[in-house]
């Protein structure tokens, strides 16, 4: 995920905020550059590949050099490369920009500004706020000034659609930093004569632990003795400075004990980020990075879905969704299994890999074997410049940004988010007449698509209760996890993550097999987990649970809000009520939470867990 800090003071500015730049680096990214303001001309300095790249260009001589923003870029729109690495600068070259998030309308606001003759040099959406930028101040005239810098760029950012942290520098106003920030994290370091700007604490700790952190429509202009904070409208705000307490090492996981709880309060804002762009206001989904036309989407028979690891257990839920949705036969495989078993593929089949980081080598060698095959391959993936993002004839970006704990948490939730979308888009456009999609339906599945990153939130407001029952839970030697239909798919996945990081086996069995062999492994100490969320088929897992509960296991069940508790349950976790098909996205919040805090409590590696690897790059 990008990166940004700033500097403004009798400090060397370039030197602190690369320092700086360096300590957000555990984010991930593709390429880097900074910006800085010298006695007569911004200039700026990018390079692809890490932040070394960037300092073997940077000038030697930076003395009277005060001013400076710079940034480290995670690929969204545009390749990893020198040109699209930020800063971005206007027509004129007197302004420089470094941005976080997604402009959404910027294709539109591009076209704009080409026709009123500006000129791009890349391929981002962050370029179009530099000549956004550029014309307000000429259609104001007056950006001579602080003042007119600012307010060019309070009004810019009226006509942008999107998430932003940004930071601007400007010739015209040669000892100011302005930054704004909307749903993008973007925090202020105070210091004596000296002022700092990073999207995160860590970022500044060693220069000052006294941080303002902005919040959503928020504006500030930094000059080297005041922070001003006002809305976009330029009425004037108070915040409240905050004094980090943090040692180091907490501080780059956010102040959590671990990257896997960070990434988990992350969710909402990951499918926020996901839905971002393609499910617009007035309810229509757009995807438009996938090139198929109406007749294309309609000449594929066949949908294959080929993952490994967590990726597959959310394939598992795109099997269910989009054979309800479309009525067309979909299957499910795991990549190393698929790629030695002769798929049967041809042009009609869509194959849809799915990968958090691109670079799985099965996943790979099953997308080669479909492109070999005549198939067409569609990846959802997370990391942009990755292998099967540039190799894959049709790319899904999810927007969960770097994930770092082994054991994947947000990436799952992301994944899940755009099978959704994708499912729903097909079957909203498909003219074969086999979709059941009726148009309430659609706009049904929208609405509870909207409610999701908030009804995340909710569950983990809840996390001290799951805390409190790990501790319970962590003693069992033994974990089954049950469910049928969507539920079994969520069984799948927290059982994983269950198994991953505590080291207690964990298995997911469809709820109806037990009685066919493993309810002989039912005794005291066994912990069943069995999910309840689908009405359909609630009476039967009670069946199925009070055949364990028979046999000693302890029982933790999962339902939906409002539904009753089944009463041979020793512990209940209610959820949300969403549409059957989200409820796995909404599930597996408080799985992750429990998996996390029975590892804790058993003082685990959570992390990175003993043989395992994030990326597996090898068969
Ligand atoms: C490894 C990771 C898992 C991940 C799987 C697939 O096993 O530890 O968290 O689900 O690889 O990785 P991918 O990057 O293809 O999603």
């Amino acid at each position: 995920m990008c990166g940004i800090t700033g500097y403004i003071g009798s400090g060397s500015a370039i030197e602190i905020t690369i320092n700086n730049l360096k300590r957000l680096e555990y984010r991930g990214y593709d390429s880097a550059g900074v910006a800085y303001s010298s006695t007569d001309a911004v200039s700026i300095v990018r390079a692809p590949g890490k932040i070394k790249n960037l300092e073997a260009l940077l000038p030697t001589s930076v003395e009277g050099i005060g001013v400076a923003i710079a940034h480290t870029r995670w690929a969204t729109h545009g390749r990893p490369c020198e040109e699209n690495a930020h800063p971005h600068r206007d027509c004129t070259g007197q302004l420089a920009v470094v941005h976080n998030g997604i402009i959404e309308n910027y294709a539109e606001l591009r076209r704009e500004l080409i026709a009123k003759g500006h000129e791009f040099a890349s391929e981002t959406d962050t370029e179009t706020l530099a000549h956004l930028i550029e014309e307000m101040c000429a259609l104001e005239g007056d950006c001579d000034k602080t003042e007119g810098v600012a307010n060019a760029i309070r009004k810019a950012l009226h006509h942008v659609k999107g998430s932003y942290a940004l930071a601007v520098i400007s010739q015209d106003s040669p000892d100011t930093v302005f930054v704004a920030r909307k749903e993008s994290p973007l925090i202020i370091g105070l210091g004596e004569g000296e002022n700092f700007i990073a999207s995160d604490i860590p970022a500044v700790m060693r220069y000052t632990r006294n941080v303002v952190l902005l919040e959503d429509g928020d504006f500030a202009i930094l000059t080297p003795n005041s922070v001003t904070i006002t809305d976009f409208e330029g009425n004037p705000l108070e915040r409240k400075p905050f004094l980090v307490t943090w040692d180091d090492a907490a501080a780059e996981k956010g102040g959590n004990a671990h990257f896997m709880i960070k990434e988990i309060y992350e969710n909402p804002r990951t499918v926020r980020e996901t839905l971002r762009g393609r499910l617009m206001d007035d309810g229509e989904i757009v995807l438009p990075s996938l090139p198929f036309s109406a007749e294309q989407w309609q000449a594929f028979r066949r949908i294959s879905i080929v993952a490994c690891g967590t990726a597959y257990h959310a394939g598992v839920v795109g099997k269910s969704f989009f054979e309800q949705l479309l009525r067309r036969p979909v299957e499910v495989n795991v990549a190393s299994e698929f790629r030695y078993s002769d798929p049967i593929l041809d042009k009609e089949t869509l194959v849809v890999l799915i990968s958090q980081s691109g670079e799985t080598a099965d996943t790979l060698a099953a997308m080669r074997e479909a492109q070999h095959k005549g198939a067409t391959t569609l990846a959802i993936v997370n990391v942009v410049g990755s292998t099967l993002a540039r190799d894959a004839d049709a790319v899904l970006l999810t927007q969960a940004g770097p994930e770092i704990g082994v054991a994947s948490t947000k990436a799952y939730l992301a994944q899940l988010t755009a099978l959704y979308l994708l499912g729903l888009y097909l079957a909203r456009h498909d003219a074969s007449g086999n979709s059941r999609l009726t148009e309430a339906e659609y706009h049904s599945y929208v609405s509870a698509l909207r409610e999701l990153p908030a009804q995340i939130e909710a569950i983990i407001t809840q996390e001290a209760s799951y805390s409190q029952l790990a501790e319970e839970l962590a003693k069992h030697h033994c974990f089954f996890y049950l469910g049928r239909r969507y539920d079994f798919a969520s069984s799948l996945e927290a059982a994983l993550k269950m198994k991953e990081i505590s080291y207690i086996h964990a298995e997911a069995y469809p709820a109806g097999e037990m009685k066919h062999g493993p309810l002989a492994l039912v005794e005291p100490g066994v912990a069943v987990v069995g999910f309840c969320t689908q009405p359909d088929t609630n009476e039967k897992m009670v069946s199925n649970l009070k055949e364990v509960k028979a046999r000693e296991g302890t029982i933790i069940t999962v339902i939906r809000e409002g539904d009753e508790t089944p009463d041979c349950a020793d512990y209940t976790l209610s959820v949300p009520i969403t549409k059957e098909a989200f409820m796995p996205l909404l599930s597996m919040v408080p799985m992750q939470l429990l998996a996390y805090h029975v590892a804790r409590t058993l003082g685990c590696e959570i992390d990175q867990p003993r043989n395992l690897a994030k990326s597996v790059t090898v068969e």
